[in-house]
């Protein structure tokens, strides 16, 4: 039996997933949140499938040790590489929900018929998670895909309302095997931060899903239909990385909106 006063656990290779964070706090203000970033090992998205999901394991480990009752994999390279294997280690003893199933059911309320496209990391592009599940809906839905590595080590560097990631985003959003997508799925953590940017490269003919509300509301439906909405929470919120440096904690105002303050958890000691 989940109590519903236990934190929620949200972790990502890095800061990028404090996107996701951000929308579920926003939605869910009264929600305990504990949030690990394993900066020790990001980036995710050129790592093995191996590699992410030992690292995956050990992070709920740390999070099952603060007792949380849902755990969200805030981050689509690990949600492609280790959620299965996560789901099963984790049993009962909490919900484990990723950022791809919320976009999956999103696409197929919305899309029946139509050409999508996705960007994200090479784990989750070349993973071809999307578009089994998408095929798997059977609504007849084609899925584009393109893996845009650049993005996210140039958003970390700041560089997301620029000259030069509007020519980053450019050049990986005219290439051809997007060609003639009705809509493209922001398929990293990091990608709602140049939202506005790809909105302006296509105009508005083609939406931009915006994969971290996708989740939230998700996130926020579950506990609703389970009733493990914490109604008289005081949305305590901790952020722990695997690897602690005032780089990371300065760019935590970019992904979560204000500056936090980073706790080292030095988990891989
Ligand atoms: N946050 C990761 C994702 O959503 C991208 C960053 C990384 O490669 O670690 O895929």
């Amino acid at each position: 039996m989940l109590d519903s006063s236990a934190p929620i656990g949200i972790f990502d290779s890095g800061i990028g997933g404090m996107t996701v964070a951000s929308a579920v706090t926003k939605l869910l203000p009264q929600e305990n949140t504990i949030y690990f970033g394993d900066t020790a090992h990001l980036p995710y998205g050129d790592k093995s499938t191996a590699a992410i999901q030992a690292y995956s394991i050990k992070i709920c480990n740390m999070l099952l040790q603060q007792n949380c009752k849902l755990i969200l994999i805030a981050c689509n390279s690990a949600s492609a590489a280790a959620y299965e294997l996560v789901r099963e280690y984790v049993g009962s003893k909490a919900k484990v929900l990723n950022v791809i199933d919320p976009v999956v059911d999103y696409v197929k309320e919305h899309y029946e018929g139509k050409t999508i496209g996705l960007i994200g990391t090479k784990q989750t592009v070349l993973s071809n998670v999307y578009k089994k599940k998408v095929d798997a809906l059977d609504r007849n839905i084609h899925l584009k895909s393109l893996a845009t590595p650049l993005l996210a080590p140039m958003i970390e560097e700041g560089f997301f309302d620029n000259n030069i990631s509007e020519s980053v985003i450019a050049n990986y959003l005219s290439d051809a095997s997007l060609d003639g997508i009705e809509a493209l799925i922001l398929g990293c953590t990091h990608y709602p931060l140049i939202k506005t940017q790809i909105r302006k490269f296509y105009g508005e003919a083609i939406e931009t899903l915006d994969t971290s509300e996708i989740v939230a509301r998700s996130l926020k439906a579950w506990l609703e239909q389970h009733y493990l909405i914490n109604e008289k929470g005081e949305g305590k919120r901790q952020f722990y990385v695997s690897d602690y440096t005032l780089s990371f904690e300065q760019s935590t105002n970019i992904f979560f909106g204000r500056q936090i303050q980073l706790e080292h958890y030095p988990l891989w000691e």
